[in-house]
């Protein structure tokens, strides 16, 4: 429809239908018999509130949704479709890696894919929006939901919000980047608490990832559910209005996270629902999820004066013309189910999972034990990762934890360990209870149950020439309302772990995780350690070919992993000390530094290890035109296998009015060498790039020295100077 036909239309609304617009209801508001008697009259919502109630979250499926929408259409009074979101996050049925795993293969190109991919699943099933990408930056393990994030870096951040935005749109689903702005640097890293980050840490550091999905045409935005230096997301009208929409240029749809607007009572910024519907609505949020704040109280604000209706026009405007967008006022539902038997699961997504899932996973370390590419020798596969499903992560609502291949069905599968050994070894936890979206499992205690799978464990590994072992955190220790205090393996698998060891020195450790965690008692005493996050459905297979050999691990982190939890928040670009620690410095005392831990994580950023090694050339750096340079390396495969590297660039400010961090990525390319291949890979360096934010708040960039750096990961010291005149 044409956009003066869509004024129209807003023209002949209602009040009350514009008001419509600006709700969020889950779906069982729209199922037969669920209207009014459940939960709607609990919450204050008349019939009529969700009869108008313009979008819903958080369900799928071609024939279900398009049920609702049909008999949503008839009954509505100027027949207006419903929009229908969900959370799409790591794939729809087909899961590919959580996105901290999307963030370690360094690849916003196969990020691209993936969330074509889902895209293309999603809109089958009758989705019109996804609440994703999550750009925002974390640097604290304790949070569980770094595990949705692609890690702590700003430009990574950035290049992957872009790309999973662009691969959305692609196929159709319209993205929402979230959660605008801070959410992921709650204090303490405990769930939904305040964040405090001063100005610059904001504009260099937070911003720059929610911006980049903004212009890579992400039609939503959700702001955080927390408070940003006081004030909730919610209802800060400087962020949503004066940042987002006046100097990101957004003009699209505002929603607000689950119920937010009625936790501003919460943080008692807002006395009553009222205020907090009148609050949200000033600030900029156009959408009400679930809080009824916007139902049932925007009309009288109306009425009264205290919100304009030019303001609720505009809203209802922008949903309108998202709706017309996607061309809903033409084809309201998915054609047919038949779409969704043709690409779920489809052979090319199960592909792009297996691929996504190899790229992800990080070798920490590796004392050559792996690849273990000798079918005659005997390798016994422990540990409760062995035979789970449940790899997918915290947010997949619609996989089939039936669907995934475990890491024992790929051993059996593969043929690449005919003399392979299987045990359980322990149970995931002791003692504990982990929860989820509608789930919830228990672990007991049970000393014999516990002494019989060590044993068995123990028998198998002293019989195998190796051992591998599945380790790690409860799929459910990670996501959101997840946060943790420890962030070890649970004891009960490190006792398995050394129980194994002790009778089989080659013994080498796949890492299952939604977080960076405190991995020191394995890597001191495995021979090789992998981490595979949560790989998703097809992550037994891909865990398959890397211990095998098949396929060479080229992730690298995304995050940096603690020595330990008492340095979280740690994080290679930090900001430099007038302090500093150096490692061979005379000063003993009077530095930045811990007294009874290192400064070092234990493995870095930009971190991974490969079964080849990589040589790189000095790095030369020439200045291209005035102000402009190129830097350039040439890395060399030194080894006997093919692999992919991560060529990193990075950047350090050398002086400038703002205190710099140590160093900032700036660059990076993946690529493939063959064995004794070398390819030069460049580098061009712009004064953009090197704009920073100023005492006043402005950002430009500002002459002096710097210094560039190519290597492996963030500790590179191949490097040389240039100067922006
Ligand atoms: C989460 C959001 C999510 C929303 C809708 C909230 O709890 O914070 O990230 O998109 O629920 O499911």
């Amino acid at each position: 429809m044409r956009e003066e036909k869509l004024l129209e239309l807003l023209g002949e609304m209602s009040l009350e239908e514009k008001i419509g617009q600006m709700v969020q209801l889950t779906g069982d508001f729209f199922e037969a018999g669920s209207v009014i008697t459940g939960p709607a009259a609990k919450l204050g919502l008349s019939e009529e509130n969700v009869r108008l109630a313009g979008s819903v979250l958080g369900i799928a499926g071609a024939k279900r949704l398009k049920r609702i929408q049909k008999a949503y259409m008839e009954r509505h009074p100027h027949g207006i479709p419903l929009l229908f979101m969900a959370d799409v996050i790591n794939g729809f049925r087909t899961v590919f890696p959580v996105p901290l795993a999307m963030g370690a293969t360094f690849s916003p190109k196969l990020a691209k894919e993936a969330s074509a991919a889902a895209a293309r699943e999603a809109t089958a099933a009758g989705l019109h929006v996804t609440f994703s990408p999550m750009a925002d930056l974390v640097r604290d393990a304790r949070w569980g939901r770094v595990m949705e994030s692609t890690g702590e870096d700003p430009y990574l951040n950035g290049r992957f919000a872009a790309a999973l935005v662009e691969g959305y749109r692609e196929n159709g689903l319209s993205a929402c980047v979230k959660h605008f702005a801070g959410y992921g640097a709650p204090v303490a890293g405990r769930e939904y608490n305040h964040a405090e980050l001063s100005m610059q840490t904001l504009r260099e550091f937070h911003f720059p990832a929610y911006e980049a999905a903004v212009r890579a045409g992400c039609e939503l935005v959700m702001p955080a559910f927390n408070t940003l230096n006081g004030v909730p997301c919610t209802s800060d009208h400087w962020l949503l209005s004066d940042v987002l929409k006046g100097e990101m240029g957004f003009d699209g749809v505002v929603i607000s996270d689950w119920n937010a607007v009625g936790e501003l009572t919460g943080h008692r910024t807002a006395k009553d629902l009222r205020q907090a519907a009148e609050e949200a609505v000033l600030a900029g949020v156009d959408i009400d999820m679930m809080s009824m704040a916007y139902a049932v109280y925007l009309k009288d604000l109306v009425l009264s004066g205290r919100v304009p209706e030019e303001r609720i026009d505009q809203a209802a405007f922008k949903v309108l013309r998202l709706k017309n967008s996607k061309g809903l006022f033409e084809h309201p539902w998915p054609d047919s189910e038949e779409k969704e038997s043709a690409v779920f699961l489809c052979g090319p997504h199960r592909k792009l999972a297996v691929r996504m899932a190899e790229e992800s996973a990080v070798l920490l370390k590796n004392d050559g034990l792996l690849p273990l590419s000798n079918p005659s020798k005997t390798v016994a596969f422990i540990g409760p990762y062995l035979d789970s499903p449940d790899t997918y992560g915290a947010w997949a609502v619609f996989q089939d934890r039936n669907d995934t291949v475990t890491v024992s069905q790929a051993v059996r599968q593969s043929g690449h360990f005919p003399n392979a050994l299987f045990a359980k070894g322990c149970d995931m936890l002791e003692n504990a209870t982990v929860y989820g979206f509608g789930k919830r499992e228990v672990f007991g205690f049970d000393e014999k149950r516990r002494e019989t799978l060590f044993r068995e464990a123990e028998e198998m590994a002293a019989k195998a020439d190796a051992a591998v072992l599945f380790l790690g955190e409860h799929m459910l220790q990670s996501g959101e309302a997840a946060s943790r205090g420890e962030i070890g393996i649970p004891d009960v698998q490190l006792e398995l772990f050394s129980r194994v060891r002790a009778v089989n020195k080659n013994t080498a450790v796949v890492v299952f995780s939604g977080r960076p965690l405190d991995l020191r008692q394995v890597s001191a005493g495995a021979k090789a350690l992998l981490a595979v996050f949560m790989p998703g459905t097809m992550g037994g297979t891909a865990i398959v070919h890397l211990l095998s050999g098949e396929a060479a691990p080229s992730g690298r982190l995304p995050m940096s992993f603690p020595y330990s939890v008492g340095q979280v928040p740690v994080f290679y670009n930090e900001t430099s000390t007038g302090r500093p620690y150096e490692k061979n410095g005379t000063e003993p005392k009077f530095v930045s530094k811990y007294i009874d831990i290192p400064n070092e994580p234990l493995y870095p950023f930009g971190y991974g290890l490969s079964y080849t090694e990589f040589s790189y050339s000095p790095m030369r750096l020439k200045e291209t035109a005035p102000n402009e340079f190129l830097a350039e390396a040439t890395v060399t495969n030194t080894g006997a296998v093919g692999a992919k590297e991560v060529v990193q660039l990075y950047i350090r400010d050398e002086a400038a009015s703002t205190t710099r961090p140590v160093r900032e990525l700036k660059g990076f390319e993946k690529i493939w060498l063959e064995p004794g291949e070398s390819r030069t890979v460049g580098f061009s360096i712009t004064p953009d790039m090197l704009r920073i934010c100023d005492r006043d708040g402005q950002f430009r960039w500002e002459p002096g020295a710097f210094t560039a750096y190519i290597g492996h990961d963030s500790r590179t010291e191949n490097g040389a100077e240039f100067c922006l005149r």
